[in-house]
């Protein structure tokens, strides 16, 4: 990975996991307006991971690599994989939050998504360590 893109992808994946962490723990104190803002600023994250993942993953051939799940190529397919569901399950909660506080289903997708980023993040240091 490129130096430059390479802290691109750590910037916007600590953007994206640093907001979940901050409205798992600390929504119900705060109005809807600042729940919004920290979930704007994180899904910005959520994009620059994407983006600059996606110039990177070149490093390991296409598509057709990306998904032998198990080589190592295959683990960009699973960073991927990862990616969808915490942005699936970020979302959700993120619309949920600001009308609904404390909804016990978007917190449980709050850790769905935190325990996907954290998943991706681990498999992503296996990447750069070639394993
Ligand atoms: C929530 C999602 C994600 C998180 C938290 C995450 C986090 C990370 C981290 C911490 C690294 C290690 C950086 C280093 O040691 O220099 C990394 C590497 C990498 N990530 Fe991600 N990542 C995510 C999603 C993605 C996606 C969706 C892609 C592309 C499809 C991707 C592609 C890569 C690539 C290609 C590497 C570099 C491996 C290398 O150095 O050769 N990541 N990621």
């Amino acid at each position: 990975m490129s130096v430059g893109i390479a802290i691109l992808h750590v910037i916007g994946a600590s953007l994206w996991i640093g907001g979940l962490v901050a409205l798992l723990v600390a929504h119900k104190g705060m109005d809807a307006g600042s729940i919004r803002r920290v979930a704007l600023a994180s899904t910005a994250g959520l994009a620059l991971i994407l983006v600059t993942g996606l110039i990177n993953a070149g490093k390991y051939g296409g598509p057709d690599a990306w998904f032998q799940m198990g080589t190592t190529p295959g683990r960009v397919g699973e960073k991927l994989i990862s990616w969808l569901i915490a942005a699936a399950a970020g979302g959700y909660a993120f619309h949920k939050l600001p009308s609904q506080q404390g909804s016990p289903r978007a917190q449980a997708l709050l850790v769905v998504a935190l325990l996907a980023s954290l998943g991706a993040l681990a498999l992503g240091v296996m990447l750069s360590r070639g394993a």
